[in-house]
């Protein structure tokens, strides 16, 4: 039995996040996505919203659970009883974060893998960052994420305006 832990923000998720679900579901027999719960980086949406939003999204995807975690990855990993992370690598920017990242994890917790999966040519340049910026300035973000989170980004850019 392979459990395997996608963990991030999820700040929200977008359709680069989705396809990294979707493609690393099906080489596991359980995949959890792991919700970072950190209010030091300012997120947009709370955890319970991020939570809901990734359910609602991912209803359709067999075999994936939505978990909030705080603390360490590697001791939520442990917890939920998975030995894999995995992670997507968009450019070779991200990569030596996830290389630090992933070393730093193994030195801690040596039974836990890190595996990688190249996100799609067509999500390359996505991050939720730039969705939410497209999004403060009324741009259109239908191309980067589900109609459930435009609806949740604009009820909470119009609530910031007022
Ligand atoms: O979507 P993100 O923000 O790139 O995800 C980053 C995340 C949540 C995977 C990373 O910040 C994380 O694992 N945080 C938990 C704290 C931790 O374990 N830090 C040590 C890793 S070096």
């Amino acid at each position: 039995m392979i459990r395997a832990v996608y963990p991030g923000s999820f700040d929200p998720a977008t359709f680069g996040h989705l396809d990294i679900i979707r493609r690393s579901s099906t080489l596991v027999d359980e995949l959890i996505v792991g919700v970072l719960n950190n209010n030091a980086k300012s997120p947009l949406f709370s955890v319970e919203e991020r939570v809901r939003m990734l359910e609602e999204v991912t209803e359709n995807i067999p075999k994936v659970k939505i978990v909030p975690f705080e603390g360490l990855l590697v001791e939520f990993a442990r917890k939920m009883d998975a030995r894999m992370v995995i992670r997507g690598l968009r450019a070779i920017t991200d990569f030596e974060y996830e290389l630090q990242m992933a070393q730093t994890n193994h030195k801690m917790e040596p039974n836990i893998e890190t595996a990688f999966l190249t996100t799609s040519l067509e999500y390359s340049y996505l991050s939720s960052s730039t969705v939410k910026e497209v999004a403060a300035f009324g741009g259109d973000i239908s191309q980067f994420v589900p109609e459930i989170v435009i609806e949740k980004i604009q009820e909470k850019m119009i609530k910031r305006r007022v």
